[in-house]
């Protein structure tokens, strides 16, 4: 439909219908037998009143979409469409790897094929929007939600989630390509910093930091065209984001120049009044709406204030009328006047499901799992006997938080995987998340002792990372450290697969495991990847996108961390008054960037070249050399630290990076190209520009590994 009808439209349409184009609910207030059920009562809403809102979040088949759109539209007055969302975060049935999971691939392109599949998926079962990316910077793992993150890198994080843009929406227009859908960049803004890790807490950030390591992600999924923005549930300079105009006016529409949707997070409006900045639903609702939030998440504030609002105030009918154009414009884009269902009929209803998409899962655990540690105990040989034991061992909860509809039940477990592997494999299991008794460690460590090899299959269950699972201790939990210990006495060949959404505390454990692997949770072919990985038909290629910190003491902690007045070197070490633990090492056990494959590769001749003309990039440039006699992938990592700046800047920042594949004993040359513009960062007047000066610069494989390579003067 033209813009021009769409504003023909909106001026047909009465207060109450604008209103309720600015309304989300679930599918349970459409209950299929028209008898008025639970939440509507509780919220005194009318019949009427449900025929007026313009989005519906939450479900899960296209048949429940389409009945939904078909008795709606029956009732429309003006035949608008609802639009339909949902939270499709790392695949809709067929399950991916968790983000912080494909965030540790490094790969964007990977990524963009990801989150294309799961629109696919997602677009067949009638969702026309998804409540992701999630671009929340992270340092802190006891919030669960580093889950759905792209891990503690702005760098890594902003190009990470322009690719899920990019995957989801494709680059022609949504109402032609209905195999995509738009996106929805969240949670505007820092909900990560929630104090003590703890979810839904308090969040107090300076301006800098924001603007450094906050907005970068959204900035990026804006300028990939990202089509709505969620506000977050968090305080932001003393104001919750969804109440805060300067942020959502200010910086989100001035600043990072969007021009999209803005909708709340489910009852953020209402919750105005749990932060106590809202006497009652009328102010809830004026100060959401009038901060600029245009769409209410599964909250009656706009729904039974807002028309009384604009009544007593009519200058706000223009904002009225802008939000409301923000919806139906999204609508349009959709195609969803010209087809309500988006390709759905009734004879195609039912899900079509590819082989090939579980192949891409199989294919992105591999790419995701990261080998931490391996005294040449991995891959397993041919023949070997193996014991795999712990919770994990035949769990099939590996889909891990927001998998949407993903079955379990259909998700293929390390043991399913491994059964179909040439080895002697003896399985022992136990009932993922039970604390593990003293009778199976028993008999764990009988089986330990007449096997070769031990696999310890251990972790998290889904119920315990992602929203609303925030954690004080980090350290493996239900006796499995015991398990490890007990084992280790009797066969120190010992490999731990670790199934997380979030970095663990391995402290305990790391001493006595020859290999650690981690799965986080891995999707639907979780099995099968790690068995293609266990056995080295497939090599790990997984680097941390998060720090695994040797103590919750030390959070949070980012690798990208300031020198301060008082660094701790290795000069320094045994001086006092250093910024140091007197019970801790200040670094972390595995430091973000880390991860090995089955080969090594060593690096050398770098060199810096300066341009010879002023415009011209830097070229930095290094041999590298597969040391071994097999194929071998590796994640050359480029970082910067520039040497004095006007505001303390990091020790070490990420710049680039490539994945590179080496042949067998292949010797290659590789080179990265920086401009002075690479160097830019947010001063104190805010404007974002880099200084003259020296740059130092590393290369290697990990943030704390890399090594000096030499520096270069801009
Ligand atoms: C949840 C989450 C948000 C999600 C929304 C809709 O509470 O905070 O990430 O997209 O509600 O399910």
């Amino acid at each position: 439909m033209e813009t021009i009808k769409l504003k023909k439209l909106i001026d047909r349409m009465t207060v109450a219908e604008k209103v309720g184009q600015l309304v989300q609910l679930t599918p349970d207030f459409f209950a299929q037998g028209g008898e008025i059920t639970g939440p509507m009562q509780q919220w005194q809403m009318s019949e009427e009143q449900l025929g007026t809102i313009g989005s519906v979040l939450g479900t899960h088949t296209a048949e429940q979409v389409y009945t939904i759109q078909t008795s709606y539209l029956e009732k429309s007055r003006l035949k608008i469409p609802l639009i339909f969302m949902a939270d499709v975060i790392h695949g809709y049935e067929t399950i991916f790897p968790i983000p912080l999971a494909l965030a540790s691939s490094f790969d964007a392109q990977l990524v963009e094929e990801v989150a294309k599949a799961s629109a696919k998926e997602a677009a067949e079962a009638g969702i026309h929007v998804t409540f992701s990316p999630m671009a929340d910077h992270v340092k802190d793992p006891r919030w669960g939600r580093v889950l759905e993150s792209n891990g503690e890198d702005p760098t890594l994080s902003a190009v990470l989630t322009a690719a899920y843009v990019r995957g989801y929406q494709g680059t022609d227009a949504l109402a032609e390509n209905k195999q995509r859908i738009a996106a929805c960049v969240k949670h505007f803004v820092g909900y990560g910093a929630a104090e003590g890790g703890r979810d839904y807490h308090t969040v107090d950030l300076s301006d800098l930091e924001l603007y450094q390591n906050y907005l970068p992600a959204f900035q990026a999924a804006i300028e990939a065209g990202a089509e709505l923005v969620m506000t977050s549930f968090n305080t932001i300079h003393g104001v919750p984001a969804t109440a805060n105009q300067p942020l959502l006016q200010d910086v989100l529409r001035e600043k990072l120049g969007f021009d999209g949707l803005i909708i709340s997070d489910w009852a953020a409006v209402a919750e105005l009044m749990a932060h106590r900045v809202a006497a009652d639903r009328t102010e809830a609702a004026k100060k959401a709406f009038t901060a600029g939030v245009e769409m209410d998440m599964m909250s009656d504030c706009y729904l039974n204030a807002l028309e009384q609002i604009i009544d007593a105030d009519p200058a706000m009918n223009e904002q009225l009328n802008k939000a409301v154009f923000h919806v139906l414009h999204l609508k349009n884009k959709l195609g969803l006047f010209e087809d309500p269902y988006r390709g759905l009929t009734p004879e195609n209803l039912a899900p079509r499901l590819l082989k090939e998409t579980r192949l891409l899962s199989r294919e992105a655990a591999k790419k995701t799992t990261v080998l931490l540690k391996n005294q040449a105990l991995l891959p397993l040989q041919k023949k070997q006997k193996v014991a795999l034991i712990g919770p994990k061992a035949d769990s099939k909860d590996l889909l891990g938080a927001w998998s949407w509809i993903g079955k379990q039940e259909e998700a293929v477990s390390l043991a399913k995987g491994l059964s179909q592997k040439e080895i002697d494999l003896t399985i022992l299991p136990y009932p993922d998340g039970k604390v593990l008794t003293a009778a199976y460690i028993e008999e764990a460590c009988r089986l330990a002792e007449q096997s070769e090899v031990v696999l310890l299959a251990l972790g998290e269950t889904s119920e315990e990372a992602g929203e609303a699972a925030s954690l004080t201790k980090l350290s493996l939990s239900r006796n499995q450290e015991a398990l490890v210990a007990a084992v280790s006495q009797v066969n120190p060949k010992i490999a731990t697969i670790l199934f997380c959404g979030r970095p663990l505390v391995l402290s305990a454990i790391e001493p006595l495991c020859q290999a650690i692997m981690i799965a986080w949770f891995p999707g639907s072919e979780g099995g099968n990847a790690l068995a293609d990985l266990l056995m080295g038909e497939s090599e790990p290629q997984g680097r941390l996108a998060m720090s695994f910190p040797r103590a919750e003491g030390q959070l949070p902690m980012t690798y990208a961390q300031l020198s301060t007045g008082r660094p701790l070197t290795e000069e320094n070490s045994d001086q006092k008054y250093i910024s140091r633990y007197m019970d801790e090492k200040n670094d972390p056990l595995f430091s973000f960037g880390a991860g090995i494959g089955y080969g090594q590769c060593k690096i050398s001749k770098t060199q810096i070249v300066h341009p010879d003309e002023k415009n011209k990039p830097f070229e930095l440039i290094c041999t590298l050399k597969n040391e071994g006699d097999s194929p071998h992938t590796t994640t050359l990592q480029l970082y910067s630290r520039d040497d004095v700046t006007e505001v303390a800047r990091p020790m070490r920042e990420l710049k680039q990076w490539q994945k590179i594949n080496l042949a067998a004993a292949e010797e290659t040359q590789h080179s990265f190209y920086v401009t002075p513009e690479d160097f830019a960062y947010v001063h104190s007047d805010f404007s974002t520009k880099s200084d003259p000066g020296t740059i130092s610069l590393y290369l290697g494989f990990a943030a704390a590994s890399a090594k000096l390579i030499g520096t270069l003067t801009i």
